[in-house]
């Protein structure tokens, strides 16, 4: 069977930009920065840009077209034709584990942006007076929160419309589904973005300015690089913004053509989710909460975190500017299209898995993949501290530990001059030298040495919670992982080892 390919190299381009500006840009980016020392949490994050991101970016994007040129868009197979090893295929597993897992529980907050959506254009979120004092000013809206995620009928209701929607891109394929929205909902995500930008700029109260939210959020507090946590949090944020070590990038980058340039594109594609975080997602969410509540409050305000922020503090400042339900449905409708560009790329690659190795047509996967979702996605629906529990094993931990997975495969043993050769091919220029060591040495150490710290300071403290929400999350993590490996095993001896 023939395999899709993108349209065009814009459409390429702002699918990848779509995979990458999602959730974390507009809610994580500003409280991870608020929290870990303002300004000064650029220097570790602009680091571990350049010598992991950068990095694992290319590499990523090399990968995915080396394997969709073979006919295969996910890691267990385009790590076994990268190293001749019967382990190859299982590690590469992993690629399916972590976007799979991430996709439940990223899905149901994405529909909780659609929900707002809607509540905020039909002005049914409270309006209490705005002279009140701030806690109870802010309680309406965190009770409405809590009444909703309870979860309520309503929450369901626009959780099923939200895996029907993605279905339905999904279904329109690659070049049908994927890029056609990405196209429509970057440029409007965009839009959105910078009218709330201007918005915010302009909210002025007796508590404080917008101006004053910039200066919080950018004020550098050197004391901070001293501690572990700020760099550990840098790096963490710069692989969620990017989708890196999601496997998300790689099923994507498999669709490219054979010898299309992947060294500028890839470079647009994350410029252009920097600019939607740093400059767009820093200018919105922190500056209006300090002009609201003033610098101390806001601190508590972000301090709170990124939930609070977007669905209890956000609206509660929208519901005090006049036309403020329709700013709100600006705020709620950006976020939706954020994570819808999002949500459709960590679906791909279990989607990608099933049509490569086991002959699905596109429909049957998508069905297939969205049916599990469903039903896994109720896990972290119903209880959540096991969504708690599933962020930080599959989108904090196990994202590290296969990112470094892939450097090593892919610098080590399929060979340091090939991935470069692989990398450079077909590019409108070549990768600076440079970055033949960084990637080769300096990469891998680096992730080698933020596992190990985190191995020791966080993952004892994780494994002694024995909360029953949490071992339920763990116990269906295994499952999954181990049935994704039942079929990576199928799948080879279909394809006897992947090949053809
Ligand atoms: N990069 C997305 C965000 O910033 C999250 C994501 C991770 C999306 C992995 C796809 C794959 O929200």
């Amino acid at each position: 069977m023939e395999r899709e390919h993108w349209g065009s190299k814009l459409g390429l381009i702002l699918a990848m930009a779509g995979n990458a500006v999602g959730l974390g840009n507009f809610l994580r980016f500003p409280t991870q920065a608020a929290d870990n020392g303002g300004g000064a949490f650029m220097i570790p994050y602009m680091i571990a840009m350049l010598v992991v991101a950068i990095p694992l970016m290319w590499t990523e994007w090399a990968m995915g077209r080396y394997g969709g040129a073979k006919g295969h868009g996910t890691t267990p197979a385009i790590f076994q034709l990268l190293w001749r090893n019967p382990v190859a295929k299982y590690i590469g597993s992993l690629g399916l584990f972590v976007p799979f897992v991430v996709l439940c529980y990223y899905i149901y907050i994405e529909s909780w942006t659609l929900g707002y959506s809607f509540f905020s254009l039909f002005g049914m979120l409270p309006h209490p007076d705005p002279n009140l004092p701030q806690d109870q000013f802010l309680k309406p809206f965190s009770q409405f929160l809590s009444d909703y995620i309870r979860p309520s009928f309503t929450a369901y209701l626009f959780f099923l419309l939200t895996v029907a929607f993605n279905a339905y891109i999904l279904y329109r394929g690659v070049k049908g589904g994927i890029e056609k929205f990405a196209k429509l909902a970057m440029p409007t995500l965009f839009i959105l973005a910078l009218i709330l930008m201007v918005r915010v700029i302009l909210i002025e109260t007796p508590h404080g300015t917008a101006v004053e939210g910039l200066d919080f959020l950018w004020h550098p507090d050197f004391s901070q690089l001293s501690n572990p946590k700020v760099w550990l949090a840098a790096a963490g944020q710069v692989f969620f913004t990017l989708s890196l070590g999601f496997g998300a990038i790689i099923t994507y980058a498999s669709y490219i053509k054979k010898d299309e340039d992947i060294v500028a594109s890839g470079l647009s594609a994350a410029s252009l989710n920097e600019l939607a975080e740093v400059i767009l997602g820093g200018s919105i969410a922190i500056p209006a909460a300090v002009a609201f509540f003033g610098v101390m409050n806001a601190k508590e305000v972000a301090g709170s975190g990124a939930f609070n922020l977007a669905f209890v503090s956000l609206p509660a400042i929208f519901s005090n500017l006049p036309g403020g339900d329709v700013i709100g449905f600006f705020w709620f409708f950006l976020l939706f299209f954020a994570g819808a560009t999002s949500s459709v790329a960590i679906c791909m690659p279990v989607v990608a898995f099933l049509q490569d190795e086991f002959g699905f047509s596109r429909k049957l996967a998508v069905t297939v993949t969205v049916i599990f979702t469903f039903l896994v996605a109720q896990i972290p629906i119903f209880m959540p501290k096991a969504l708690d529990e599933m962020d930080f094993w599959a989108g904090t931990f196990f994202v590290v530990l296969f990112a470094l997975l892939e450097v090593v495969v892919f610098f080590w043993f399929f060979g340091g001059k090939r991935a470069w050769e692989e990398i450079n091919r077909g590019s409108l220029f070549r990768v600076p030298r440079v970055y033949y060591f960084i990637m080769k040495y300096l990469t891998p150490v680096v992730l080698f040495i933020i596992l190990a710290t985190w191995t020791v300071t966080t993952l004892p403290k994780v494994l002694v919670s024995g909360d029953v929400e949490a071992w339920v999350a763990r116990f269906v993590m295994i499952f999954i992982l181990s049935l994704q490996m039942f079929l990576v095993y199928l799948a080879d001896r279909r394809r006897k080892n992947y090949e053809g």
